[in-house]
């Protein structure tokens, strides 16, 4: 078959994960040419990681500096590919039998949607997927391959690789995958080594900043965008489309209804490899409005809408900083680097806010409820930034024929194994002085300061003015 031809470049078959991956791809390779694409692009954060992964520029992968040698990788990790969680099964639940009971029985997509089996349950509750675990795994290998001086046997073997997530599930089975991943392209049969920690306090930051919780996360009004956006004009339309395609009134019909009927169509496609029926309810058109929505959500929430979105992962952000301190001292005093490699599982919600911190994705104007035509182009996407196992690696090296300490070390930073420039410069290497100078303000000033906490000071009260 032609659409077979060229398929799942590097998936290793025998695996029932690469064996769907191999099935998912040669799938979408086939509606990609027959002109039934399902929008895999506009899916948010319930995008998958490897087939949106556009290759990475020629010679711009993970090309060390010159003269240079890697001493640390610092890595935040999303989990990979899950299944919904407990919130949205009874909202798809819902929205299914509402199409059974008052959609057109006449109507050939209704008959094919009342058809379909209701196979999510609240028992998934947002596990990984053994596509997630595949993923882990793969994302494992690439790291520790391409850096061998790093990922070493004997680095494992000392606990110098070390791993960190939070406690919900998905992500220690992340860590646990990826860990295998290591493991397995080191040719050890021994786990020994592999230990990681819990630590939701680093991890899930936005579980324990009082003052995110109170301003955003339990106010009624920090969503107020978003509230707007689900009644104005473009999700109105999408709901009368719904509803005219279903022959149901667009009365009866809800957002969150919407919503899990979009998610309905992401999930069949991203776990099953397969274009349901759920997707034919919508338009390219409509799909662009439910993104829009999603990252509406996600930028008032977790992003620029509020300073203190991406502050509250200030601990995150030192973390990273804190052991790069650390393995230049060791290199200075001539001693072994304790950690070679420090990777981190967290969740969108903990990416998010620390690229926000850092300054990426910020478009020129806000996203708001009336500026969706104009926000077509925004940097701000989601399902770009954070897709299911999305990846921020710092990679920190010692470079020879350097003329001062400040030269010395340098660092590259890569967003889903893709160069990503620094926001300061632009550039893809960097003096990592000149880096921390860049972030003094986040590094040093809140040293110690928690500005989760109500703060006083007036540096941090010019810090934490909300602008847009
Ligand atoms: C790398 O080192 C060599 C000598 O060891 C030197 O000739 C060359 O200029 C250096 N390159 C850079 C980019 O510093
Ligand atoms: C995590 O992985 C273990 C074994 O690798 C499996 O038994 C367990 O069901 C998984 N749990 C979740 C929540 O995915
Ligand atoms: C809730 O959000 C609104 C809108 O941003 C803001 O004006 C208000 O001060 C917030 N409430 C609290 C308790 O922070
Ligand atoms: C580290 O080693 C270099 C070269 O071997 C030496 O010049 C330097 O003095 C040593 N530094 C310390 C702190 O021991």
């Amino acid at each position: 078959m032609l659409c077979m031809s060229g398929a799942a470049p590097g998936a290793g078959a025998g695996r029932p994960g690469s064996l769907l991956l191999l099935l998912w791809l040669s799938i979408r390779l086939c509606s990609a040419s027959s002109g039934r694409f399902p929008w895999a692009e506009h899916y948010g954060t319930k995008s998958r990681y490897e087939g949106l992964r556009a290759e990475p520029l020629p010679g711009t992968s993970w090309l060390a500096p010159a003269n240079c040698t890697a001493l640390q990788l610092n890595a935040l990790v999303r989990h990979g590919t899950r299944y919904p969680t407990r919130k949205n099964v009874p909202r798809m639940r819902e929205v299914h039998q509402l199409i059974k009971a008052q959609g057109d029985p006449g109507n050939s997509l209704v008959q094919a949607l009342a058809g379909w089996h209701m196979w999510y349950n609240e028992r998934m509750d947002g596990n990984l997927h053994p596509l997630g675990t595949a993923e882990m795994v793969r994302l494992a290998k690439r790291l520790a391959a391409q850096f061998p001086t790093l990922f070493t046997a004997r680095c494992y073997r000392e606990s110098r690789l070390k791993f960190v997530t939070s406690s919900k599930h998905r992500c220690v089975n992340s860590t646990r995958s990826f860990i295998q991943g290591v493991a397995s392209h080191l040719n050890l049969r021994d786990q020994a080594g592999g230990q990681w920690e819990v630590n939701d306090r680093l991890l899930r930051f936005f579980d324990h900043c009082q003052k995110f919780i109170n301003r955003v996360e339990n106010n009624d009004t920090a969503l107020h965008q978003v509230e707007l956006f689900k009644r104005g004009p473009e999700m109105e339309r999408v709901m009368r489309n719904m509803g005219k395609k279903l022959g149901i009134s667009p009365e009866a019909l809800t957002t969150n209804m919407v919503e899990a009927t979009f998610y309905l169509c992401t999930y069949e496609f991203i776990l099953k490899g397969i274009v349901s029926p759920w997707c034919d309810v919508f338009e390219k058109e409509d799909v662009e409005v439910l993104e829009y929505l999603g990252d509406l959500k996600q930028y008032w929430k977790r992003s620029y809408g509020y300073k203190i979105n991406g502050l509250s992962s200030y601990k995150l952000f030192q973390d990273l900083f804190h052991y790069m301190d650390q393995t230049i001292e060791e290199s200075e005093r001539n001693q072994s680097i304790s950690h070679t490699a420090v990777i981190r599982f967290g969740h969108a919600e903990t990416l998010l806010p620390v690229l926000t911190l850092m300054g990426y994705f910020k478009d020129k104007y806000p996203l708001l409820a009336n500026n969706f035509e104009a926000q077509k182009g925004r940097k701000f996407r989601s399902g770009w930034i954070s897709p299911f196992a999305a990846n921020l690696v710092l990679v920190l090296y010692r470079c020879n024929e350097a003329r001062g300490l400040g030269e010395k070390y340098k660092l590259q930073l890569f967003l889903n194994e893709k160069p990503l420039p620094f926001a300061h410069s632009g550039n893809l290497v960097t003096d990592y002085e000149e880096v921390k100078y860049s972030y003094e303000h986040l590094t040093e000033s809140l040293k110690f300061n928690n500005v989760c906490e109500f703060a006083t000071r007036e540096d941090l009260i010019s810090l934490e003015h909300d602008e847009l």
